[in-house]
C-alpha cells in the first residue's frame, strides 16, 4: 500500500480542485486580456499557462491511475478470500476462460484432458465439516420472499449430492431425498448424516426401489410432496433425480418462480399408448378425491386426461396441497406402477392437462387437442437421436448427451433451471464450473448472463394460468419467443 500523504493530495476538501480552478480562471483570464498578442511583460504566457495545466494533468493522471492499481490490489484481496472453493482435481480448471469462449482453453480440459472425480472415501462427515462445505462461515444469504423446495430421488454419488444442496443452499430452501433402496450402505449413511446435521434437510423414511422404466418414481416424488407440505416457507417444489443439477442461483430461482406466478412448469406432449385400458381412470374409481361431497358428478365419473412428459417438473405450492390433501393419489400410482416402460412419464402430466379436476396451477389439454407440445424449463436435456457427434461432450447415453465442460457456456445461458445430466465420473469439472458460476451470481454478485424474464413472463401455461378466467381469453399455444429446444446447442 502507498503512503497516506499522497491519498490526502486528492482528498477533495484539501487544495487541488482549488488550485485548477485558479488555474482555469488564469487561463481565461489570459485568453481576454489579448489572445492574438500575449503581453510579454507578462510571466504568465499563454503557453506557459497550457504547458502547466498539461503537466498538472499528466501529473494526476499519474496518480489516478496508481490509486487505482491500488484499489484493484484491495478488491483481489477481499474476492480471494471469498472465492469459490475447488476439490483438487478440478484445482486447474480455468472455468471463467471455459465461459468467454476459449475454444483453444477448452481443449486442455475435454476430450482425454477430460477432469472425472476422485471420490474421497474418507470425507469428514461431522456435522461441523458437512456445515464449513455447505456453507462456510461468513456466507451471507439475503432472505427470499419465497424458498424453493427440492424433491430429489437418488441412489449414488454423495458428494454430488452433496454439492447440489451447496449450490442451491438457502435457510429458507427445503431439501427432501428419497433414497433408492438398492443404493450401497454407505450412501445411505452419509445422507443420513447430511439430514442429521441440516433441519431443513428431509430423509424419507421408506424406500422404494426404483428403475430406469420408471417404477417407483412418482412414488417417491409424492412422498417427498407429503413431507415437505409440512414445512413453511417455499412457494415451488422442483422434482428432480440423481445427476440433475440446478444452473440457477437461489436469488435467480426465487424471481423465476414468480414470474411463472403460480403455474405449473411441466413439458406436455401425448400419451404415448401405455395408458393400461384394464383399469378405470376416473376420479371416483380411482378413490382421488378425500372429499367428494361438493365435486362435481360428471367430473367425477368421467376418465381423466392423459399426457406424458419429463418425470421431473415444477409445482406450485398450491398444487402440491391439492395433491396431497385435497386428492389422494395412491390408487393413482398404483395402477400406473403396474405398466411396462416409462410409467413415470405421466404422473404430473395427466394432472396438469385434466383441467376439470382443479389442481391449483392446471394447464389444459387445448393445445394436445391443436397437435401442439407444450414447452417447459424446469429441465433441459438434449435428445439426440443421430448420435453422439451432436452432443457437446460428444457423449450419449439413452439417446441423451451426456453434458460435459463443452456445454458450460450453454449452462450458463439457457434459460432452463437444471441440466440433465451430469455423470461426475464422466466429467466433474463441468459440475464444479457450474457451482463456481452459481456461487460468483450468488456472493460476488456477478451477472454473467441477465434473466430472460419475457421468456418466463410469455409461457403458454403461464399466460393461461393468469387468464383462462377471463371469458376473451384465448388459447394461443405456439409461443412469441424461440424455444430454448430450438436454439443453436451447443453454445
Ligand atoms: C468467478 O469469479 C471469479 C472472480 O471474479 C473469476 O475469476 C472466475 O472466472 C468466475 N467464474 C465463473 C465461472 O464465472
Ligand atoms: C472433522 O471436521 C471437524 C470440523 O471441521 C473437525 O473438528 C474434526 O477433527 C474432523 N475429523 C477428522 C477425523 O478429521
Ligand atoms: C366435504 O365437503 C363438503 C362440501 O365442500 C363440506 O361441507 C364437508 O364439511 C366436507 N367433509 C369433510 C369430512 O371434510
Amino acid at each position: 500500500m502507498r503512503s497516506k500523504v499522497r491519498y490526502q493530495l486528492l482528498d477533495p476538501s484539501a487544495a487541488p480542485k482549488s488550485c485548477r480552478f485558479l488555474w482555469l480562471f488564469l487561463f481565461i483570464v489570459a485568453c481576454c486580456i489579448d489572445p492574438l498578442k500575449p503581453d510579454e511583460r507578462n510571466p504568465m504566457t499563454y503557453e506557459q499557462v497550457m504547458k502547466d495545466l498539461r503537466n498538472e494533468i499528466d501529473q494526476r493522471n499519474v496518480m489516478i491511475n496508481e490509486l487505482k492499481k491500488d484499489f484493484e490490489k484491495m478488491e483481489l484481496k477481499n474476492e480471494l478470500k471469498n472465492l469459490y472453493r475447488r476439490r483438487p482435481e478440478t484445482e486447474h480448471v480455468d472455468c471463467g476462460r471455459v465461459l468467454t469462449g476459449d475454444k483453444s482453453y477448452l481443449d486442455s480440459v475435454s476430450g482425454k484432458n477430460r477432469v472425472k472425480i476422485v471420490e474421497n472415501d474418507n470425507l469428514n462427515m461431522s456435522c461441523a465439516a458437512i456445515m464449513n462445505r455447505i456453507l462456510p462461515a461468513g456466507s451471507v444469504l439475503k432472505p427470499l420472499k419465497h424458498g424453493v423446495a427440492f424433491a430429489r430421488i437418488v441412489y449414488a454419488d454423495y458428494e454430488m449430492i452433496e454439492k447440489q444442496v451447496q449450490m442451491s443452499y438457502h435457510s429458507q430452501n427445503t431439501f427432501c431425498f428419497a433414497i433408492d433402496r438398492k443404493a450401497p450402505a454407505k450412501f445411505h449413511e452419509r445422507l443420513r448424516a447430511m439430514a442429521a446435521c441440516l433441519p431443513n434437510v428431509l430423509l424419507l423414511p421408506d424406500e422404494e426401489s426404483v428403475d430406469s422404466a420408471g417404477h417407483n418414481i412418482n412414488l417417491a416424488h409424492y412422498n417427498c410432496m407429503r413431507a415437505l407440505i409440512n414445512k413453511p416457507g417455499w412457494n415451488y417444489v422442483i422434482l428432480l433425480q440423481n445427476h440433475d443439477v440446478i444452473v440457477k442461483s437461489v436469488y435467480e430461482m426465487e424471481q423465476i418462480y414468480e414470474w411463472l406466478g403460480g403455474a405449473n412448469d411441466i413439458e406436455i406432449t401425448p400419451e404415448g399408448g401405455r395408458l393400461d385400458k384394464k383399469f378405470k381412470w376416473d376420479p371416483k374409481s380411482l378413490k382421488m378425491f378425500r372429499n367428494e361431497t361438493g365435486i362435481n358428478p360428471t367430473v367425477l365419473h368421467s376418465k381423466m386426461k392423459f399426457a406424458k412428459g419429463a418425470a421431473q417438473g415444477s409445482l406450485s405450492r398450491g398444487a402440491v396441497d391439492w395433491m396431497v390433501r385435497t386428492a389422494d393419489l395412491t390408487t393413482y400410482i398404483e395402477q400406473w406402477n403396474k405398466g411396462g416402460f416409462g410409467v413415470d412419464e405421466q404422473f404430473i402430466q395427466s394432472f396438469q392437462v385434466s383441467a376439470d379436476l382443479g389442481m391449483p396451477g392446471h394447464f389444459t389439454d387445448g393445445c394436445l387437442k391443436q397437435g401442439k407440445n407444450t414447452d417447459f424449463v424446469s429441465r433441459m436435456s438434449q435428445w439426440k437421436y443421430g448420435g453422439a457427434d451432436q452432443c457437446g461432450s460428444k457423449t450419449i447415453r439413452h439417446a441423451i448427451c451426456l453434458l460435459g465442460i463443452e456445454d458450460f457456456r450453454t449452462v450458463a445461458a439457457y434459460p432452463n433451471l437444471m441440466f440433465n445430466k451430469m455423470i461426475p465420473s464422466f466429467d466433474y469439472s463441468i459440475v464444479e464450473c457450474t457451482a463456481e458460476l452459481l456461487y460468483n451470481r450468488t456472493f460476488l454478485g456477478q451477472e454473467d448472463h441477465k434473466l430472460e424474464e419475457d421468456y418466463y413472463t410469455n409461457m403458454v401455461n403461464v399466460l393461461y394460468h393468469k387468464n383462462h378466467l377471463d371469458p376473451n381469453f384465448k388459447l394461443e399455444c405456439k409461443p412469441t419467443y424461440k424455444r430454448w429446444a430450438e436454439r443453436q446447442y451447443p453454445l
